[in-house]
């Protein structure tokens, strides 16, 4: 098997997180005798730099040249005064447009190694094991008009039936494979867009009678996110809100260093990125996280390339690197030494490697 993979490091601790990233895809591709093709192309600040453009001509066509790409972070203090079309913001915007990459995937999943480390007591965070499913191609991002003058400004948020039906159907899917139970989030007493989008969940519920399907209102699943994380199992709703509930959620778990992400689209072809941002007072320090980057890479070989057994073993080695009571700054507890960030991914390679080796002796016993 060969993929090509298109990467793009971005800005800040982006290249720091992807160059663990790829080591990681490397061992994997030497493990299973598959060949992956890595690529590098610019984004977001790093392409404006470069190209004079957030998401130049040169990366379009290197991604759309590729099977997946992996994405570090965008944006930084140097690009804040930009006018709006020359944000590192709006590479990462126009690269999810480009490919309608509308269904953004968000797991959050109790880690028991860093449950100390989260905000929330040990024994409401330690059951957590949630989706959410963030619209990730329309809503106030992409309405137009959006403009600023000095005395008003206007966003627009507008969605079609038809988008909304595309998402909450692919919830409906993964709520299947899961716990059955479908979280539907929205602002319905108060947006329009919000009435039409539960509308379209309450019909499209009767395709789906095995799943159990709630409505919440966005300020009460903020609150709930927080006091009964665990009652939740996959979680749907549109852009924005999806945005700042998948912040909120990342940290139940203890860091947001640990969070990754997949945008698909309706083919196959995804995004895999952290969820965490750019971190600008981090950049070149080694300490940044690089677990929600490892497991992006996770999520690309089981959504993109079908490679589960593969997915699991990255997914594995990670928790089995938790377990060891290795840590990067932002879980590490004051009495212990942090790990740097290729520190951190050695132990990682390490964990990989033993479970080749055991797989190896149960070939030869067999
Ligand atoms: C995210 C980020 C982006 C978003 C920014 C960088 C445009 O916060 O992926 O969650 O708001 O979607
Ligand atoms: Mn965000």
């Amino acid at each position: 098997m060969r993929k090509k993979v298109a990467v793009l490091p971005g800005d800040g601790i982006g290249p720091e997180v992807m160059e663990a990233a790829v080591k990681i895809l490397q061992v994997i591709g030497r493990r299973y005798k598959w060949t992956f093709d890595v690529e590098f192309g610019a984004i977001g600040g790093d392409a404006i730099e470069k190209y004079n453009s957030p998401f130049p001509e040169e990366t379009r066509t290197l991604c759309e040249n590729s099977d997946a790409v992996l994405l570090g972070a965008v944006g930084g203090p140097k690009w804040d005064q930009n006018p709006p079309e020359m944000r590192p913001e709006k590479g990462l915007l126009a690269l999810r447009k480009h490919f309608d990459l509308f269904a953004n995937l968000r797991p959050v999943d109790a880690i028991p190694a860093l449950l100390k480390a989260s905000p929330l007591k040990e024994e409401v965070a330690r059951e957590v094991n949630l989706l959410i499913v963030r619209e990730l191609t329309g809503g106030l991002y992409f309405g137009e008009p959006s403009r600023k003058t000095e005395k008003s400004a206007v966003d627009t948020l507008v969605y079609t039936r038809e988008e909304i039906e595309r998402i909450v159907d692919k919830a409906f899917e993964f709520a299947r494979l899961r716990k059955g139970k479908l979280t539907s989030v929205d602002k319905e007493n108060v947006l329009q867009s919000s009435k039409l989008w539960r509308e379209v969940v309450k019909e499209k519920a009767k395709g789906y009678p095995d799943v159990e399907v709630e409505h919440m209102l966005v300020d009460s699943a903020a609150m709930q996110l927080v006091t009964n994380p665990s009652a939740f199992d996959v979680v749907v709703t549109e852009n924005m809100f999806g945005d700042i509930l998948s912040d909120e959620a990342s940290v139940i778990t203890g860091s947001l260093g640990v969070m990754p992400s997949a945008s698909l689209g309706a083919d196959g072809f995804g995004v895999y990125e952290p969820v965490h941002g750019s971190a600008p007072q981090l950049t070149g320090l080694g300490k940044a996280n690089p677990a929600a980057s490892i497991l992006s890479v996770a999520m690309m070989l089981k959504y993109s390339f079908g490679l589960e057994e593969a997915a699991s073993a990255v997914e594995e080695a990670v928790y089995a690197v938790f377990n060891d009571d290795c840590f990067t700054e932002d879980v590490a507890s004051e009495d212990q030494r942090a790990l740097s960030t290729a520190e951190w991914t050695e132990k990682v390679i390490h964990e990989l490697d033993l479970q080749s080796v055991s797989d190896d002796i149960m070939f030869t016993y067999i």
